[in-house]
């Protein structure tokens, strides 16, 4: 068993979550790698902010401590920043560690130093958690799309801006409002510039351009716009055209060419970047080879940016030797479950004698099996009357029970139809 050290600078809303999700998933990432990662240092100014799980022993005011450390294989640098941040991730890889880092500030304005330095050394600087919180962008724009002639990178890529902006179209207040809101529920900092000023996705935006296009794009390379000037009458202008406005991100390849800007957005309400709201962010892919490929989900968030940061230090771990990442990633033989325990909604439609009765007797026979009904609706007479529902998710055992004994039925003349309901 290889045992692999880790030294955390900064335990805030991510780095204590990183802390707790490695603890509780050691066992398993063990089991899966081979390898047993393991938190020996952290770096922290205020130890008391974000509960006490880390035994006090690991902590240190001091960031040179865990990058000077010679025991530690692994720096995850989650302070923020730019300087000093700068400064610790290189003495990390001039010391042969490998990096992970969630800072998109710092890899769009120094990136290129950082990620020569980690050449010159041997090193790998991972960074799936600076962009896009839990969606894996990174890992799958720089592995899966590397044949895909990428073109265009667009979407949303900002939580803050587009909790505010959705909540604006709710009409839960203008943008001062709702921004307060945001802050309150922690989807923006104390000082929210870089959120709604539009660097913040610039600097996504940089990194996802250097990505997509294998050519490097700084900060200074975007042009931004951010929100605060949206109005709520614009919203609803907006929205009686037909269009949701989003801060959006867009990255294009022309003529060999690139361009870069953040700015708000008419977005057409059918497009799939119109549905999505709140904290959540979405990227589109498009390329010659792959038309259009879309990953959206929890764009920030302690806990969802914190499997990013991991699934990094796995992605670490496990390229060091052929294994887990190169060949089959299973690593247990799970029982399966079986169809009838999952549990499900459905819709039924079911052809019935036209008279007083067959509903409460149909009803009856779903109740005495725990199935309860969510809608009904009833089209035709005569010959032609059909009843149509659709139950509350229950255990398909229970729903198949019911529904063989409603098919049994003498008012029943057809085999009911079911169709499962997603959700
Ligand atoms: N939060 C998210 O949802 C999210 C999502 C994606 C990426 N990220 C990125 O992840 C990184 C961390 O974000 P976060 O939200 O966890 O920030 P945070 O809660 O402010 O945590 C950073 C911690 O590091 C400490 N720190 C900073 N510089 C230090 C230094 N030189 N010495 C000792 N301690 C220092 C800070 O202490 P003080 O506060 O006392 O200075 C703070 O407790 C940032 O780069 C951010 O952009 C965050």
């Amino acid at each position: 068993m290889e045992k692999v050290k880790i030294g955390l600078l900064g335990y805030g809303v991510v780095g204590s979550s990183v802390y707790r999700l490695l603890t509780k998933e050691r066992v398993r990432i063990l089991e899966g790698t081979g390898v047993d990662l393991e938190v020996t240092r952290i770096a922290e100014m205020d130890t008391t902010k974000h509960g006490a799980d880390a035994p006090a022993s690991l902590f240190t005011t001091d960031g040179s401590a865990v990058v000077e450390d010679p025991s530690i294989d692994v720096v995850v640098e989650l302070f923020g920043g730019v300087d000093a941040a700068f400064e610790l991730i290189s003495c990390a890889l001039r010391n042969g560690k490998n990096v992970v880092t969630a800072n998109k500030q710092l890899l769009a304005n120094r990136g290129a130093a950082l990620f020569e330095l980690a050449r010159e050394k041997g090193r790998q600087i991972r960074f799936e958690a600076s962009v896009g919180g839990a969606i894996p962008i990174i890992k799958v724009m720089r592995e899966s799309m590397f044949a895909a002639e990428l073109h265009t990178v667009y979407g949303i890529v900002n939580g803050t801006t587009n909790y505010i902006l959705t909540a604006m179209l709710r009409g839960e207040g203008d943008y001062a409002a709702t921004l307060a809101r945001a802050q309150e529920l922690g989807y923006a900092e104390a000082d929210p510039t870089a959120d709604v000023n539009g660097a913040d996705a610039a600097a996504k935006m940089a990194i996802l351009a250097s990505i997509a296009f294998h050519s490097r794009v700084t900060l200074q390379d975007v042009t931004f716009e951010g929100i605060a000037s949206i109005q709520p009458e614009d919203i609803a202008y907006a929205r009686d055209l037909g269009f949701v406005i989003k801060l959006v991100g867009s990255a294009r390849l022309l003529d060999e060419q690139v361009n870069v800007r953040v700015a708000p957005t008419l977005v057409p309400a059918g497009h799939p970047l119109a549905g999505i709201n709140g904290s959540y962010n979405a990227v589109l892919l498009v390329g010659h080879a792959i038309d259009e490929i879309m990953l959206s989900g929890p764009g920030a968030g302690g806990l969802q940016t914190s499997t990013a940061v991991i699934s990094d230090i796995v992605s670490i771990v496990s390229t060091k030797t052929t294994g887990f990442m190169q060949n089959c990633s299973c690593y247990r033989a799970l029982p399966l479950l079986a169809e009838e325990e999952m549990r499900s909604a459905f819709f039924i439609r079911v052809r019935v004698e036209d008279r007083p009765g067959v509903l409460a007797q149909l009803a009856s026979i779903f109740g005495e099996r725990d199935v309860s009904i969510e809608s009904l609706i009833q089209k035709g007479h005569g010959d032609q009357a059909e009843l149509v529902l659709i139950t509350h998710p229950s255990p398909e055992k229970d729903f198949r029970a019911a529904l063989e004994a409603i098919a049994g039925l003498s008012s029943v003349r057809s085999r009911p139809m079911t169709i499962r309901v997603l959700g």
